[in-house]
């Protein structure tokens, strides 16, 4: 039995559907550009992915730092390690996946030319800590970029009379599966206490009107929902059923805004 929190131990133990929705959830995809952009790749740089996940993104930094350059990832989950791994050999891109949870990065001071962590920071044990680590392993000039969720921001509309039911659920998810359900807001204000330098804020906010988040909302939120034991599995029946209502109809909404915060180091 682990002492882990759950925010972190749902990482450690992910079961294979969790792992094939996380492919699909984590697969990169051209609208995700904004994200990459701030990091201003360029071949021959050496790029860590702090929680890299699936490795999607990873292995799409790699090819635009290849062939000299190379990405170091980093993630808790020892599957999503080998898997990384496997698809990176398989591709011949430039990319090493390395299992470790963080705070602290094992990595050498000024080790890398860039430093990038998405959607990560709302599940580690301290966001300061790690967004300080990033700072640390990074060279001078190095720039360090930071993307994730503001999970307080998020708009979901699913029909009239729907509202309160959306709030329980999503609150017994966050309860238990967010250390920072804040953290996008936060990012600002931990890479300028990092001492990062020159940080800029840009945030984007797409709407979805056609269910495209959906995985995400039944893969992770609905299991964290009934895993809180906070809400009784007909609620979260109910929700789901209301969400796929709000499609068929033509009516349901999601909004949740992306921070994407970029600074340098000296
Ligand atoms: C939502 S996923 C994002 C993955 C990847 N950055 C992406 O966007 O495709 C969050 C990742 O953070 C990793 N993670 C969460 N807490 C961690 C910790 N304390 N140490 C290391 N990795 C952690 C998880 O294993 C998971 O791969």
């Amino acid at each position: 039995m682990s002492n882990n929190p759950y925010y972190k131990q749902h990482w450690i133990d992910i079961e294979p559907e969790r792992h094939e929705a996380y492919d699909q959830i984590l697969a990169f995809h051209p609208a995700m550009e904004p994200l990459l952009k701030p990091l201003e790749l360029a071949p021959g740089l050496r790029v860590l992915d702090v929680g890299s996940g699936p490795g999607h993104t990873a292995m799409e930094l790699a090819r635009r730092v290849a062939p000299s350059g190379k990405v170091t990832g980093v993630d808790i989950n020892a599957d999503f390690v080998e898997r990384s791994n496997r698809r990176a050999r398989e591709a011949g891109v430039p990319a090493e996946f390395v299992r470790s949870g963080f705070p602290p990065l094992n990595f050498p001071d000024r080790s890398f030319d860039r430093v990038f962590c998405k959607n990560v920071l709302e599940y580690v044990d301290s966001a300061a800590d790690t967004v300080a680590e990033m700072a640390r392993v990074a060279g001078a000039g190095a720039v360090v970029v930071a993307t994730d969720s503001d999970w307080d921001m998020m708009a979901l509309e699913t029909g009239a009379g729907t509202a309160d039911l959306n709030e329980r659920v999503l609150g017994a998810a966050k309860s238990i599966a967010l250390k920072e359900p804040k953290i996008g807001r936060r990012l600002y204000g931990l890479f300028r206490e990092a001492g990062l330098t020159d940080v800029k804020v840009e945030v984007m906010a797409a709407a979805d009107t056609l269910g495209r988040s959906t995985p995400m909302l039944k893969a992770s939120f609905a299991r964290y929902a009934r895993d809180s034991g906070r809400v009784m599995e007909q609620e979260v029946a109910q929700w789901l059923a209301n969400i796929n209502r709000a499609i068929e109809r033509g009516t349901f909404l999601l909004v949740l805004p992306q921070f994407i915060v970029r600074g340098v180091k000296r």
